[in-house]
């Protein structure tokens, strides 16, 4: 027996504090293993064999000569595979993409869509065999073509009501002394992570296992135990290292048919996707129209405002790109209207993307908020000033803090926006013409119900065990400084175990609220701990833990309009004669609750101003018309920005807790891409004199 040593000693408050990853050196040395690498005895592997036509049925799948090659030891198929449910709700009330769904039935609703899974010793086995696999189709035609009027959009809900409208649109039109009324696109984004999802599944003594990569290991979990019509106790999955998520590493193809695969074969089987396969069933961001009506005094305020966006699914799953939805949030005006359609079109099903409607639908609407000021004359910083609500413009709840303006007054005076001649196309810089431009963002701060366990060990150290998933975002490092202060001992002393269903249902990495939902849960069972550790408290071997469940604390929080915001900067160089553009510096300053870790918070933002570089200037999958494919479904064809297109970017914030977290966190997850790309395009304009409403702003569009 030991006695417990913690208590009230070493309480110096490691939250705030820089902190490299704890699993920082496993990562660079290698030592870290992702889901596609980790060994298995008898391990037989998986590829998957996608659709060649974009519509119809499958009329034959050759097996007999595949079935003969070296190592092949199965090809599953809508013949032979086992039946799966795809007809119940999910966590967050989300229903199943039947693309996960796979081998079903025998339509094929879109390009690239999972036919068969062939499997064998080794992954070039596999991969020669699928490769060979003919399988033939009766085709039938296809439409692929988002286009603005398009005769079969209706409005869409998904996580947010379809349309908003109070006031009379025309009317405040009408007595507007400014009007602008004008279209932005945004083309197909693809989230491009660095590791491409990957998963093994094997029975253990009738429980299934799962090791893969993914955003929630309890959600995959409850998903494949709905699916596959299992008790859930007896599904185990686990994640530990997550190569980037960015919303798609939910249930997808390569879990259901490596189950599938493990389940007939009875032994361990891994699916690995190709990086081009990910183009087609990782899902992705859906291209955008949207049409943006305000209407102004001649001092800037507004009087209407209009906000409707127009994205596509897919024909067997409705996903919609809330675009619009941001304005609900940003500006109110005595008309207010917003809509959310989406059209179900013969393509690959879309989901979540890192900030889903506000990436797009911010392009947007602070595209227009800097055409109305140029037109009004006003300063663009200022007119957003001058249109802050007091409560939500929809909702009419208060904020539970908004805190855009100071985020504006910090970022211009870093900035040195005060200096800035308004009047586009007049700075030069060599053959470069330069322009500064700003946009505000916003990014709801909510919370997950999670339980965590917390254990006062028998050596004097702590366990904190949560199945969180930490994507690359340094969850697993704040949460070893949320605990080590709700304990108050150094971050030495705690370790924290992540990634693992076992440990009781948590929220996933999404919706910017991972870090936030698990912090919460194990600050109230490192809490409850140290009351439970008095000094002198005698510890058994197995030493004395603590479960806890935030579902009540999170039920008794007010409703209220909880967002963070931000103010982005850019200054942007553009050559006139080749049409590049090229991002000088960016300044972004976040009102984002209170930072749990500078260093890894930093990271993120920065990472997010990045992907919106990216999707300004490079980012953009074309869809072909006639073949419904991609041109280039790879890291060659899709351009990413790279280090040569970065340049110093800083992220920093004001101090803005969030008065109801017991730790006063709201996220940072997703806003450092809001806002980015308008900021980039006003740049341009403003270097320029020319506006960009259609993304990416690629060379031929700037000639
Ligand atoms: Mo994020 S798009 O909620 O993973």
């Amino acid at each position: 027996m030991t006695t417990a040593t913690t208590g009230r000693t070493a309480a110096k408050g490691a939250v705030g504090t820089a902190h490299p990853r704890v699993e920082g050196r496993d990562k660079v040395t290698g030592a870290a293993r992702y889901a596609g690498e980790i060994p298995f005895a008898d391990l037989a592997h998986g590829w998957l064999v996608l659709s060649t036509v974009t519509r119809g049925r499958i009329r034959s799948i050759d097996t007999e000569p595949v079935l003969g090659m070296p190592g092949v030891l199965a090809v599953l198929h809508h013949g032979n595979a086992p039946r799966v449910d795809t007809d119940y709700v999910g966590l967050l009330g989300i229903r199943p993409d039947p693309t996960a769904a796979v081998f079903q039935h025998e339509r094929v609703p879109h390009a690239g869509w999972p036919v068969a899974l062939v499997v064998a010793g080794t992954p070039e086995q596999a991969r020669e065999a699928a490769e060979a696999l003919v399988v033939t189709y009766d085709e039938e035609p296809h439409d692929v073509a988002l286009t603005a009027d398009h005769p079969d959009a209706y409005p869409a809900a998904g996580h947010m009501p379809a349309e908003t409208e109070k006031g009379d649109l025309a009317a405040g039109l009408a007595v507007s002394a400014v009007v602008l009324d004008a279209e932005y696109t945004t083309p197909e984004e693809h989230h491009s992570m660095m590791e491409p999802h990957a998963a093994t599944a094997l029975w253990d003594g009738g429980r299934l296992e799962v090791v893969d990569s993914n955003q929630g290991t309890t959600w995959i979990q409850g998903e494949l135990a709905k699916m596959f019509s299992l008790d859930e106790s007896s599904v185990r999955v686990r994640s530990e290292h997550v190569g980037g998520g960015f919303g798609s590493k939910g249930l997808r193809a390569h879990q259901v048919s490596a189950v599938m695969a493990a389940t007939v074969l009875q032994r361990p089987v891994r699916v690995v996707m190709t990086r081009r396969q990910m183009f087609s069933l990782a899902g992705h961001r859906s291209p955008t129209t949207q049409r943006v009506r305000l209407g102004a005094d001649a001092d800037g305020r507004l009087r209407a405002l209009e906000h409707r966006s127009l994205s596509r699914t897919s024909t067997v799953y409705e996903f919609v790109e809330p675009s619009a939805g941001v304005a609900r949030v940003m500006y109110d005006a005595d008309a207010h209207r917003t809509a959310n359609h989406v059209v179900r079109l013969d393509v690959p099903s879309p989901t979540f993307m890192r900030a889903p409607g506000e990436a797009p639908g911010s392009f947007a609407i602070e595209s227009a908020l800097d055409e109305l000021a140029e037109r009004c004359g006003i300063d663009p910083i200022e007119l957003r000033l001058r249109n802050e609500p007091e409560v939500g413009p929809v909702s009419g709840q208060p904020f539970s803090g908004r805190n855009l303006a100071a985020c504006f007054h910090e970022g211009a005076r870093r900035f040195g926006w005060a200096d800035r001649d308004p009047r586009p196309g007049l700075r030069r810089d060599g053959r470069w013409l330069l322009g500064t431009g700003t946009a505000a963002a916003s990014f709801p701060a909510g919370a997950g119900p999670s339980t965590a366990l917390v254990t006062a060990e028998a050596d004097g150290t702590f366990t904190v065990r949560i199945a969180a998933a930490d994507i690359g975002t340094g969850a697993r490092t704040a949460l070893t400084l949320i605990a080590a202060d709700a304990l108050e001992v150094t971050p030495e002393r705690v370790r924290v175990r992540i990634g693992d269903s076992d440990f009781g249902p948590a929220m996933i990495a999404g919706g910017s609220m991972g870090t936030r939902s698990w912090a919460w849960a194990v600050t109230e069972a490192a809490r409850e701990l140290r009351e439970r550790l008095t000094p002198g408290t005698s510890l058994p071997p197995e030493g004395i833990t603590v479960r806890s469940d935030t579902t009540e604390a999170l039920g008794a929080l007010a409703q209220q309009e909880r967002h963070s915001f931000g103010a982005q900067f850019a200054e942007v160089a553009v050559d006139t004669t080749t049409g590049e553009v090229r991002v000088r510096r960016m300044l972004g300053i976040f009102a984002a609750g209170r930072i749990v870790n500078p260093l890894t918070a930093r990271n993120q933002l920065v990472g997010g101003m990045v992907w919106g570089i990216s999707m300004a200037l490079h980012e953009e999958a074309v869809r072909d018309r006639s073949t419904g494919g991609l041109y280039g479904p790879d890291l060659a064809g899709y351009h990413v920005a790279t280090h040569a297109d970065v340049p110093d970017i800083e992220a920093d914030w004001i101090d803005d807790p969030d008065p109801d977290d017991p730790v006063g966190i709201k996220g940072v997850g997703e806003i450092g891409i809001v806002g980015a790309a308008a900021a980039v395009a006003n740049a341009v304009r403003h270097a320029t004199g020319v506006r960009h409403r259609n993304l990416p702003i690629r060379p031929d569009r700037v000639l």
